[in-house]
C-alpha cells in the first residue's frame, strides 16, 4: 500500500533547535508508517529546480545537539512577505500555483513549515490558496504571538548572558563603559533576559524608548557611588524618543525586509561625548544565532516537531504549534502572525529589573 508523505521546510532565518524539530518530524512520522520529504533552503525548494532530501530516521541521528538546519533556510528569496519595516506582501500567484505543482506531482498530502514571523505569513497565505499546511515556531526573537516562546530564543540568551560575563572582565579592568548590541528586530526580549541574566547595569529596548540624558544620568550617578565600569545592553531595534530605529545603511532602500543595526556603535559616540568615560561597543550578531541548542531549546523543538505530525493526522491545516504556561497546543496560524509579541511592560523580568536599580534609559 502506498504510504502518506508529509513534506517539511525549515524557512527564515536559522536557529538552535531547528535540528531537533526536523528529527522528531521524521521519527514520529515514520511510527505512522509515513514518508518524510524535507524540502532544501525553505519554500525555495518547492520551486524550479525543486529540491528535496526523503528523510529516514537513520539520517537525523546525532542532530539534535547541532545548530543551524540540515535543511538549510533563507530568509531572502521569492517567498519574503515582509519588507521595508514590516509590511506585508501577497505572494504572487505563479507562485503559489507552483508550490501546489510540486506538492501535487510529489503526491505529498501535507507540509510542515518550521518558521518565524515572515515565514508563517507565507504558510498563512499558501493555506488561504488550500495548500494543507500547518506551522512550528521558531525565532530567537520570542517576537510570535501565541507561544510563550519559540526554540531558539533561550540558547540566544544564553550566549547574550556568557558574553557579558566576558565582557564584564574587561569593562571592570579598564573602568570602561560597555555597550552590547543584541538582535530581536523590533522586540527586547533577547536584551531583556540576557541583561537581567549577564547582570547589565542599563538595559535598552524598542518597547520603552530612551533618553539619551537619562543613560548619561545613570553612568554619572554609578561612577559617583564607587562603580567605575557600566554595562549596557542595547537591543538593536531599540531607540530614542523621537528618533527612528537603527537601520544598516546599504539595505535601507532596499525592497527587503530592513536589517536592523548600528544602534550600539551610535551610543557608544554619544555617551563617550556625554560622559567622558571610554566606551567600547560591541555587536554579538550572529553568535547568537549559531552553536547548539540549550537542554530547553532541544526539548521544545522536539515537542514542536512530534505535535505537528499530530497536527497533520487530525488534519488540523492552518495551524500552529504552541507553548503555553508550560503544555503544547496549537492555535491558528494568523493568531501568531496578527501582531508582534511585544516585551509587556508588566511582566516580572521588567519588574525585577526596576527592583534591582537596572536603568531602562527612562528614568
Ligand atoms: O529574526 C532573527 C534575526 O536574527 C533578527 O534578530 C535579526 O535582526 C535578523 O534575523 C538578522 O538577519 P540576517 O541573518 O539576514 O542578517
Amino acid at each position: 500500500m502506498k504510504r502518506f508523505r508529509i513534506g517539511v521546510l525549515t524557512s527564515g532565518g536559522d536557529c538552535p533547535g531547528l535540528n531537533a524539530a526536523i528529527r522528531a518530524v521524521v521519527c514520529s512520522a515514520e511510527l505512522l508508517g509515513w514518508e518524510v520529504y524535507g524540502f532544501i533552503d525553505g519554500f525555495e525548494g518547492l520551486i524550479s529546480p525543486v529540491r528535496y532530501q526523503i528523510l529516514h530516521e537513520e539520517d537525523t541521528q546525532g542532530i539534535v545537539a547541532l545548530g543551524g538546519t540540515i535543511l538549510g533556510t533563507t530568509n531572502r528569496g521569492r517567498f519574503t512577505t515582509k519588507t521595508g519595516i514590516g509590511e506585508v506582501l501577497r505572494l504572487p500567484k505563479h507562485l503559489i500555483d507552483e508550490v501546489k505543482e510540486t506538492l501535487e506531482g510529489l503526491e505529498i498530502g501535507a507540509l510542515i513549515c518550521v518558521g518565524g514571523d515572515g515565514s508563517l505569513t507565507a504558510a498563512q497565505q499558501l493555506y488561504e490558496e488550500r495548500v494543507p499546511i500547518v506551522g512550528v515556531p521558531k525565532t530567537i526573537d520570542n517576537d510570535l504571538s501565541a507561544t510563550d516562546y519559540s526554540f531558539g530564543f533561550y540558547s540566544a540568551v544564553e550566549f547574550v548572558c556568557r558574553a557579558m560575563d566576558r565582557l564584564r572582565t574587561t569593562a571592570a579592568s579598564h573602568r570602561r563603559v560597555m555597550v552590547v548590541e543584541v538582535m530581536g528586530r523590533y522586540t527586547g526580549w533577547i536584551a531583556l533576559y540576557g541583561g537581567l541574566a549577564g547582570g547589565a547595569n542599563v538595559i535598552l529596548i524598542p518597547e520603552i524608548p530612551f533618553e539619551y540624558e537619562k543613560i548619561a544620568y545613570h553612568i554619572r550617578r554609578r561612577i559617583a557611588e564607587g562603580s567605575h565600569q557600566t554595562m549596557i545592553v542595547v537591543a538593536e531595534g531599540a531607540h530614542p524618543k523621537d528618533e527612528q530605529y537603527y537601520i544598516l545603511e546599504e539595505e535601507a532602500n532596499i525592497k527587503k525586509e530592513a536589517r536592523f543595526g548600528g544602534i550600539g556603535r551610535h551610543l557608544e559616540k554619544v555617551i563617550m561625548k556625554m560622559t567622558g568615560q571610554e566606551t567600547r561597543a560591541v555587536v554579538l550578531g550572529h553568535l547568537q544565532r549559531g552553536g547548539e541548542p540549550t537542554a530547553f531549546d532541544r526539548n521544545l523543538g522536539m515537542m514542536f516537531g512530534a505535535a505537528a505530525v499530530d497536527l497533520i493526522r487530525e488534519k488540523r491545516f492552518g495551524y500552529m504549534v504552541s507553548y503555553r504556561h508550560g503544555k503544547i497546543g496549537s492555535v491558528p496560524i494568523y493568531e501568531a502572525i496578527k501582531v508582534l509579541k511585544k516585551v509587556d511592560l508588566n511582566c516580572s523580568e521588567i519588574k525585577t529589573a526596576r527592583a534591582l536599580g537596572i536603568s531602562f534609559g527612562c528614568e
